[in-house]
């Protein structure tokens, strides 16, 4: 039976990509955008309806009616701007994983996928190579949002056999389309004032570092996740997924070698201390040995892609 599927937050930093890739893979008509905003990408050919993802009933309706069987749900609100505006992020993001979730219990579709964060790790948790299982005590509201919503996705596995899986993004880079409201952005903004003022000033100090990753990877783990047997890629597991790791100053030495006239300055602000309370490098093991994840960018491979494409 060919997947059709609906991408709920199809105009965000992932979702753009995401549906990009499976209408690659699956054929346009297969792959349905959707997103509370009007379609971003109106030239792109594939169905977009516009869908609050917190509308439960017309959620279903358009999962019935278009005989969705497969979910990514992508709209969620991210660590900075989440803790600016806690009770709404909570209500996004837990509320949307309750509704599909139900149309998974109740039968309606055979395969979820929810992305989960870096951000489930908190101040006490190691900082080096964080492992899968281990102390977790997340700080911010996206984090307690993201270990919570792990929880669950277990929970209805567990419980109703619900096939929900789920991977714990790094910080991640792309061109295609802008991030938001995130801690890890200026990974992605760096890019955008080195080539137009030749200068970044940094939200964060030159010694963050974070796991990050370039997008075409978090696609392909997506997309090999989603397909692997339920025997490997396990669900209900929200599995470490790592790319590299760097610092803002380690980042800005690899942009001078392709722009040396490039320069940082730092004013670290609030997200600092989120930055702080996150892993600096993450052990991806499981996801290495349960479905054989393997990332192709390192930094300068990153480097290198972004100039070229933002050129
Ligand atoms: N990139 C996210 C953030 O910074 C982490 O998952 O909020």
């Amino acid at each position: 039976m060919p997947q059709k599927c609906l991408i709920l937050g199809a105009n965000g930093q992932i979702g753009t990509e995401l549906v990009i890739a499976l209408r690659k893979k699956l054929g346009n008509g297969q792959v349905i955008a959707s997103d509370v905003k009007p379609n971003k990408a109106p030239d792109q050919e594939g169905p977009f309806i516009q869908l609050d993802a917190l509308d439960e009933s017309a959620l279903r309706a358009v999962i019935v009616q278009e005989k969705i069987d497969t979910v990514y749900l992508m709209a969620a609100m991210l660590s900075a701007t989440g803790e600016q505006h806690p009770d709404l992020a909570w209500s996004l993001n837990m509320n949307t994983l309750f509704h599909v979730l139900r149309l998974g219990k109740d039968g309606l579709i055979q395969r979820i996928f929810w992305p989960s964060s870096i951000a489930v790790f908190g101040p006490s948790s190691p900082k080096d190579n964080t492992p899968q299982l281990g102390i977790m005590e997340p700080s911010t509201v996206y984090g307690i949002s993201k270990l919570s919503g792990e929880m669950w996705c277990q929970y209805y596995h567990q419980k109703y056999g619900v096939d929900v899986r789920s991977l714990r993004y790094p910080g991640l880079i792309s061109y295609k389309s802008a991030p938001g409201g995130g801690t890890t952005d200026y990974a992605v903004t760096i890019f955008y004032e080195a080539l137009a003022q030749g200068h970044y000033n940094c939200y964060l100090s030159a010694e963050a570092t974070l796991p990050m990753m370039y997008m075409d990877d978090a696609i392909d783990a997506t997309l090999a996740l989603m397909d692997a047997p339920s025997t490997h890629a396990k669900p209900g597991v929200a599995y470490n997924l790592a790319g590299m790791s760097f610092s803002p100053e380690e980042l800005s030495e690899e942009i001078k070698k392709h722009l040396p006239e490039f320069s940082i300055s730092y004013a670290p602000d609030s997200r600092q201390k989120i930055a702080d309370s996150w892993p600096k490098s993450i052990d991806d093991s499981w996801a290495r040995k349960d479905w054989g994840w393997k990332p192709k960018y390192d930094l300068s491979q990153m480097v290198h892609t972004m100039l070229a494409h933002l050129k």
